[in-house]
């Protein structure tokens, strides 16, 4: 048996450390590669200051910007089989920026000594089904050396996210902007906005924290255009919510409610595309950014053909260890310690998440149905069991402390469900928080610090 595992971010990361941790469980395991285009792992959270193309005129896979912190709690994502207690050997705060992330998550696979399975710089350029010999054709491109290979395997694992290939819509009269337009995948940092007018387009996660990100830096007014709701936060003057822009004339801005206003610079939070170019159309996942994407058994396994596995293909609440739950899941269907049932039964169980799918009306259910999804993969397999009911009400915590304070949520602590660990309170409140190097963020307090005040009672 060989599998391949197609990306290494924190996905294809699970899996390969999922596999791992059963063959240290004295259980055979099958001979799996882990083709990843970028030179490292981690995929999002290894960061490039590249956009567009990257060295090999390869599609730049990341979407992070320089100065990322985590927009949710540690608590949430936290691993149950390698805690923040063991890889840092002290508490840490609630909101990390993306290296001290990085670190976590990579420290956990090279402790596990699977490096040597991923072939990095090597993009999967084509993936085949072969019917009558039941296998895959993996062809792909050594990025170097242009060489490229075909192999055969007996399982595909697709790990390979899907915030990477932009939604970019087009609106009227946007050509006669004279400042630049860009996606938030293009953004890397909002230094160069201080002092300037910014809009941003949409109402989600890139479009909140873009948003802020540039007011931290300086710019002189935030403007986020909603389509259909705005984020409704209080938002620190000179930041304002407006309806959607209905036309461009050359710096103008005309908004839905009758108004306009000048900008310099105008950045599309419009959200992300799922796009699997390696694959042809009957293996390609098709959906909308949701959390239960429709043909996924399990959240999975593609019903129309149960030997091709998707890992993280939801939008995400959680994130590092629901992954691990799929990989988990996914590694025992692949050792048999987990029948496949047949496509009817599988059709039956989609069908019933599907129906609980639908019937979420609030932002609460939707949590609780990541959630319980989540829990119900762990149950089938030996990883870990947490208390899921305690995520829940983190996320719930999570959610007032936005409402409360959007620009100081994250100087807030929380406990960890794995260890009981409460979070330390950081040094330096985010919005005064200018490097965030990981030497910087564990050193002992900085003379500089503004301090994020008294420790706040954790949740
Ligand atoms: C801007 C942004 C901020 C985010 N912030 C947070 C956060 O604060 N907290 C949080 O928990 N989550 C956050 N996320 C969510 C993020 O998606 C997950 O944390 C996580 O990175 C998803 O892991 P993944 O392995 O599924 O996908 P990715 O991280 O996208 O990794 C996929 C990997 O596949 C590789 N790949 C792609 N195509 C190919 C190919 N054809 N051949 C070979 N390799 C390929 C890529 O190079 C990449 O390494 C954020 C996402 C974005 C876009
Ligand atoms: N760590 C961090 O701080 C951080 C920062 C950024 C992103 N992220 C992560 O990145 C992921 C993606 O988030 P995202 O915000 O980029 O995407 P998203 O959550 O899919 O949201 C897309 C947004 O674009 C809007 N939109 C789509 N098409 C539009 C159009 N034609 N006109 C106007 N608006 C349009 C949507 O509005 P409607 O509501 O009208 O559909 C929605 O508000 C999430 O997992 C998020 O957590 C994290």
């Amino acid at each position: 048996m060989r599998v391949a595992i197609i990306g290494a971010g924190p996905s294809g990361m699970a899996q390969m450390r999922a596999f791992e941790a059963a063959s240290r469980a004295g259980e055979e395991i099958p001979e799996f590669v882990c083709f990843e285009k970028q030179s490292d792992w981690g995929g999002q959270w290894n960061y490039t200051w590249r956009t567009g193309l990257d060295e090999h005129g390869e599609p730049v896979h990341s979407s992070m910007y320089r100065n990322l912190w985590s927009n949710g709690p540690k608590e949430v994502l936290e691993f149950a089989d390698y805690t923040f207690d063991e890889h840092f050997g002290r508490p840490i705060s609630s909101y990390p920026p993306r290296p001290v992330l990085w670190d976590y998550i990579s420290g956990r696979v090279e402790k596990s000594g699977v490096r040597q399975h991923v072939r990095f710089s090597t993009v999967v350029r084509w993936v085949d089904y072969d019917d009558a010999a039941e296998q895959f054709t993996v062809t792909s491109e050594d990025l170097p050396s242009g060489t490229t290979t075909s192999e055969t395997f007996d399982r595909v694992i697709v790990g390979v996210g899907h915030f990477s290939f932009p939604r970019m819509p087009d609106f009227d009269g946007i050509e006669t902007f004279p400042g630049r337009v860009m996606h938030a995948h293009d953004f890397r940092g909002a230094e160069d906005l201080a002092g300037r007018d910014l809009l941003v387009i949409g109402s989600s996660y890139s479009a909140e924290d873009i948003g802020s990100q540039a007011h931290k830096m300086g710019a002189r007014s935030v403007t986020a255009s909603y389509r259909t709701a705005p984020m409704g936060y209080e938002w620190p003057d000179g930041f304002e919510e407006k309806p959607l822009v209905l036309r461009f004339e050359g710096s103008t801005a005309h908004f839905a409610d009758g108004t306009s206003r000048e900008f310099d610079a105008v950045v599309m939070c419009t959200g992300y595309l799922h796009k699997y170019p390696f694959l042809p159309d009957d293996l390609a996942l098709d959906s909308p950014n949701n959390v239960y994407p429709a043909g996924l058994y399990k959240g999975v396994v593609w019903q129309r053909n149960p030997h091709l596995f998707y890992l993280g293909a939801q939008d995400q609440w959680l994130t590092f260890n629901m992954f691990d739950a799929q990989a988990w899941f996914v590694r025992d269907l692949i050792l048999g310690k987990i029948e496949m049932p047949p496509a009817e039964e599988r059709q039956a169980d989609i069908d019933t998440w599907l129906a609980r799918f639908e019937a979420i009306e609030t932002v609460a259910d939707e949590v609780r149905f990541q959630v319980e999804y989540t829990g119900e993969l762990i149950e089938a397999t030996d990883y870990p069991m947490f208390d899921l009911e305690e995520v829940i009400e983190i996320f719930l915590a999570w959610k007032r402390d936005k409402k409360d304070d959007i620009m100081g949520y994250r100087d807030r602590t929380y406990r960890s469900v794995m260890t009981g660990t409460i979070a330390a309170t950081h040094h330096t409140r985010w919005v005064d928080e200018l490097d965030d190097s990981i030497a910087r963020y564990l050193a002992p307090v900085p003379t500089d610090a503004v301090g994020a005040g008294a420790p706040r009672a954790p949740r």
